[in-house]
């Protein structure tokens, strides 16, 4: 690495995971992550099934100046060490938000500091930045709780919407699937786990938007099924683990064929490709899945592309990858936000193409 590089705290309070991290680099990265902790608040939500707002914002609140402490306290740094602090200010449940970035806020005033408000769904897309030092421009297959959605992106500004979920978000379908089986909460990586167990050809499941133009997503018809399925079982006919399989086997197909459609539009539109092929990024939680990466990898091999899909810890929400976007912000020479910054419930990172 040459040239400065910065070093930067940063902040995630936008769903149920209470983060601070600190990270060091410079653009394109790699970067160095000096410390990184996540406190995830499962056992508070898991009673209902699902993420409670108002737990989570006082769930924030209650443990987030220790986080802040035990962050710059692991990298060996106090706040007057730090070039900026980055805080999440949207999208996501506006009272976590909130809770975290009027923390950056008051930071980032008596240390002197920038702030940063860094939109959640940025930190998902530079991670494989951070972990892998991935150029401009590549395709990303962004796949949380909130959002699925193809984008080229071009730059750290520029963003090209190739595809969204017309309904449920991937990791939401996982979500309500686990319920639908009877498994817990978190339902990713428990729909996951029992898949292993499971035969994938045991049900016929639908493959949802196979072969359809564009590149957009729908999980609900699925989930439905899956429904529909889980109700005739009740009769004693159905395994829990072949379904989880079933489940994740058409889920998968679904996401290779739009994904496949998504490179096309992709080579389509970026004539200068990266400097060693293009590359497929894939991020948030549900990349976490090792199936959906390894038939990614498969596609990717098949069609040209690079895969770089960051460690589990670092796909699923975390600090670090908000401190590494305020990285790519004082990489890039740009100031810091204003004090009156508002959270923001809603942010597409990207218009329609
Ligand atoms: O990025 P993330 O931590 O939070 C959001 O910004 O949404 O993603 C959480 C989502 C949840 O829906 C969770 O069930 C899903 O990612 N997820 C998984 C796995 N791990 C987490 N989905 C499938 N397989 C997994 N192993
Ligand atoms: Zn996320």
């Amino acid at each position: 690495m040459t040239g400065k590089t910065w070093t930067v705290l940063g902040i995630e309070t936008s769903c149920d995971e209470t983060a601070a991290a600190v990270v060091r680099g410079q653009a394109p990265g790699p970067g160095e992550i000096l410390s990184n902790i996540v406190f995830s608040q499962t056992d508070a939500h898991a009673p209902y099934g699902g993420v409670v707002p108002e737990i989570a914002s006082r769930a924030h609140l209650e443990i987030l100046d220790t986080m802040i402490e035990r962050a710059l306290s692991d990298a060996g740094l106090t706040l007057a060490d730090v070039d900026g602090i980055a805080a999440t200010a949207g999208p996501g449940l506006i009272g976590g938000v909130m809770v975290g970035l009027t923390t950056a806020k008051a930071l980032a005033l008596g240390a002197g500091k920038p702030l940063m408000a860094v939109n959640h769904l940025m930190g998902h897309a530079m991670t494989a930045r951070m972990t892998h030092g991935v150029e401009f421009p590549f395709l990303l297959l962004l796949v949380s709780g909130g959002h699925c959605q193809l984008v080229g992106v071009g730059g750290p500004e520029d963003f090209r919407l190739y595809g969204s979920t017309i309904d449920d978000a991937v990791g939401e379908a996982f979500d309500k699937a686990a319920k639908i089986l009877g498994l817990p909460y978190p339902g990713g990586p428990a729909v996951e786990h029992a898949a292993r167990a499971g035969n994938p050809r045991a049900y016929d499941l639908p493959r949802p938007m196979k072969g359809r133009d564009g590149a957009d997503f729908s999980f609900s018809g699925l989930k439905t099924a899956l429904r529909l399925l889980a109700r005739d079982g009740a009769k004693g006919a159905i395994r829990i683990e072949d379904a989880a399989a079933s489940f994740q086997a058409a889920v998968i197909e679904s996401l290779i064929d739009r994904t496949r459609a998504g490179m096309a539009l992709f080579r389509g539109d970026f004539t200068n490709h990266g400097p060693r092929g293009d590359v497929l990024v894939v991020a948030g939680g549900v990349a976490a899945n090792q199936a959906i990466g390894a038939a990614l990898g498969k596609l990717a091999g098949e069609e040209g592309f690079v895969t770089r899909i960051p460690p589990p810890r670092l796909c699923t929400d975390n600090a670090a990858m908000i401190a590494w976007a305020g990285v790519e912000r004082l990489s890039a020479g740009r100031a810091g936000d204003a004090l009156g910054t508002s959270p923001r419930a809603r942010w597409p990172l990207a218009a329609p193409a």
